[in-house]
């Protein structure tokens, strides 16, 4: 029988690339049974994959108010800080929640200031004092012009794409938090993402205010960043006691199946009182459902992306 290479294509078909000169590293010989390895390939596909684990963009996004967009950006963040990922938050919403929830003030070296061309995303990042994986481009209230100030200049839906690419590699995750709108600065973010996570309030209606959202990214897709995926549904503030927010989770599940994230995040003061303390809910109080349940949701999260 003649020596046959079966393609062993799991890690490339995801990233949804081909690349041949990489791909004896994944070739498996139907006679040995073994792998094929080359160093040179070797070397190859250890940047390739750096390229594709280093560096995830994923935007919080839904037009509607207040379903918990900031309060995941920043509890997610926090708990892959704490799993050992290096997370970068950019606060990309003019109320800047993500900013003061996290304890962090706006400086004059920020989101918009990246923008517009006036600092680097480099120069402009914090750290957390007590995170240390957790870092932050702040927001400023000047982001409220910035649509504005886009209009006029060229590629301005790429702009946050350009002002990232200097750090993508940098982190292994970077959240853009998202304000309530779809205006150019929201686009700028999915253009900017590789993924995005649209979290859905266990409330009456909640499939309707989601046809908006998801006609956005379908453009986005279409006309400007063909890669992004929705990472995932995330239902939050669900009340258990209440017969409706069951019927939400279900009917959000059976409408959108396994992009639902299994973790449901439940309606839970410490999660609205940790904001005013300045910290993610897990170090506000780590015994809290809110924090529990932010914890499994950054394992979910990292399971999906191992
Ligand atoms: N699971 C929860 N339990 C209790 N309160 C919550 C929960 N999630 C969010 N909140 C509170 O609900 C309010 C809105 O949440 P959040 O700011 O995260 O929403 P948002 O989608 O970012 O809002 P916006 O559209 O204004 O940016 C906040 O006061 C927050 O503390
Ligand atoms: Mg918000």
């Amino acid at each position: 029988m003649a020596q046959r290479y079966v393609f062993y294509g799991y890690v490339i078909q995801k990233k949804g690339c081909f690349f041949q000169d990489a791909s004896k590293i994944f070739c498996f010989s139907t006679l040995t049974h073994t792998p094929v390895f080359y160093q040179r390939d070797l070397l190859y596909i250890c940047s390739f994959l750096k390229g594709y684990i280093m560096g995830k963009i994923v935007s919080f996004a839904n037009q509607k108010g207040g379903v918990g967009k900031t309060t995941t950006a920043i509890n997610l963040a926090a708990g892959l800080a704490v799993l050992e990922q290096r997370v970068l938050i950019v606060d990309a919403d003019p109320q800047a929640n993500a900013t003061s929830g996290l304890g962090f003030e706006s400086n004059d070296r920020n989101t918009y200031s990246c923008l517009v061309g006036q600092a680097t995303a480099r120069e402009s990042i914090q750290q957390s004092a007590e995170l240390p994986n957790l870092y932050l481009i702040p927001s400023s209230i000047h982001l409220v012009a910035a649509e504005e100030d886009l209009r006029s200049m060229e590629r301005s839906q790429f702009r946050l794409k350009e002002v990232l690419a200097e750090v993508k590699d940098d982190f292994d995750y970077i959240f853009i938090d998202c304000s309530p709108s779809l205006g150019l600065l929201t686009l700028n973010a999915l253009v900017a993402s590789d993924s995005v996570i649209i979290p859905v309030q266990c409330e009456y209606l909640a499939l309707e205010g989601l046809g908006k959202i998801l006609h956005t990214i379908k453009m986005t897709e279409s006309q400007l960043n063909p890669e992004i995926e929705i990472e995932g549904f995330l239902m939050t503030m669900y009340d258990s006691r209440l017969r409706l927010a069951n019927q939400v989770v279900e009917e959000v599940r059976r409408h959108f199946g396994h992009l639902v994230f299994e973790t449901v995040i439940p309606r839970n003061t410490r999660l609205s009182e940790a904001p005013s303390y300045g910290k993610p809910v897990l170090l506000h109080d780590a015994a809290s459902s809110g924090a529990t349940n932010y914890l499994h949701l950054s394992k979910e999260f990292l399971r999906n992306n191992s």
